[in-house]
């Protein structure tokens, strides 16, 4: 039967804290979880969830996950605790993992998120930052490998804003040599210093492009992806952006000049009508629903390695 095996970090604060055979190996035992083939009990482990920032999907699947594991879950309210208060993350993350086995936590800067890992003795996820999304990451190229198989022949077209989801969707790319192209405005690329660090990692320079225009960026693709325009902590840039981004929608149109094959993903919440049009998300070729269920199965996954 299938192990979970040690992780080499001990933190999954980013989509480079795995080598590629550990998220391979993440990936194989996330689909044999959802198959139902693999039962990994941990019992009496306990799961602290912080969120700093809204959550449907990350939350719950959470939730679900360790209790399928069959441990519990703690989810604390920054504004109902003493972090609302500004209690340090040092002292936080010392006391939190004293009661817990591990935490996942969704804020806003990477750095506090690292200054938690620091402090916790036990470890911690990224459950989202402004800088990374690696759960979601996890999911997605689960969700691809379900449809392709294998990466080989993968190619993956983000079109719209070069977040967290985008800079995840880059880290993994290089990690398992997916070709990845980002459709984005200008000045709206993803982090300068993950794209450094994807180069460096991939053996194929070529297979990372970023580009202004979505048309070339699908053309040949078989995996449409995009995400909100203004994330969660860019409220104020609504306007703005929605203006920058006019043309960066997914819709009918640009589906058309993708491959024949080509599958949809978002990472939900989404904005019908923005970044994609309802009858996209809604189309045959959408997996945005697969996509979600598959959160929960890979963090099961995740946390079953990282809990050993
Ligand atoms: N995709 C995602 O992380 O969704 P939530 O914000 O609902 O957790
Ligand atoms: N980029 C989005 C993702 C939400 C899951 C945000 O950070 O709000």
């Amino acid at each position: 039967m299938l192990k979970p095996i040690k992780l080499s970090s001990k933190n999954f604060l980013s989509s480079l804290d795995t080598s590629c055979e550990e998220f391979f190996h993440i990936l194989e035992m996330a689909k044999n979880f959802k198959n139902k083939d693999l039962n990994i009990k941990f019992k009496e482990k306990v799961l602290g969830l912080i969120f700093d920032k809204s959550s449907t999907r990350t939350r719950v699947s959470f939730q679900v996950a360790m209790s399928r594991l069959g441990g519990t879950t703690v989810d604390l309210n920054p504004n109902t605790s003493q972090i609302g208060r500004g209690e340090p993350i040092r002292d936080t993350a010392r006391v939190l993992s004293r009661y817990c086995d591990v935490l996942a936590i969704r804020t806003f800067k990477q750095t506090d998120l690292e200054e938690y890992a620091k402090w916790s003795s036990k470890p911690v996820i990224n459950a989202l930052t402004d800088l990374e999304h690696p759960c979601q990451a996890l999911a997605d190229y689960m969700t691809i490998k379900e449809e392709f198989v294998d990466f080989k022949n993968v190619v993956l077209a983000f079109i719209g804003d070069g977040n967290n989801v985008a800079n995840s969707l880059i880290l993994c790319g290089a990690l398992l040599g997916v070709e990845v192209r980002i459709a984005c405005p200008k000045g709206y690329e993803p982090n300068s210093l993950l794209i450094d660090k994807a180069y460096e990692i991939y053996e194929n320079k070529n297979l990372l492009k970023i580009t202004n225009d979505p048309y070339t960026a699908v053309l040949g693709a078989n995996v449409l992806y995009t995400d909100v325009w203004s994330s969660m902590g860019e409220e104020n840039q609504k306007d703005e952006k929605e203006k920058v981004f006019n043309g960066f929608t997914i819709d009918s149109d640009l589906v058309t000049k993708a491959n024949k094959d080509a599958i949809i993903l978002h990472c939900l919440p989404a904005y019908r009508s923005k970044e994609i049009t309802n009858s996209v998300i809604e189309s045959k070729q959408s997996r945005v629903f697969e996509q979600a269920e598959n959160r929960m199965h890979a963090q099961q996954a995740l946390l079953s390695c990282l809990l050993l």
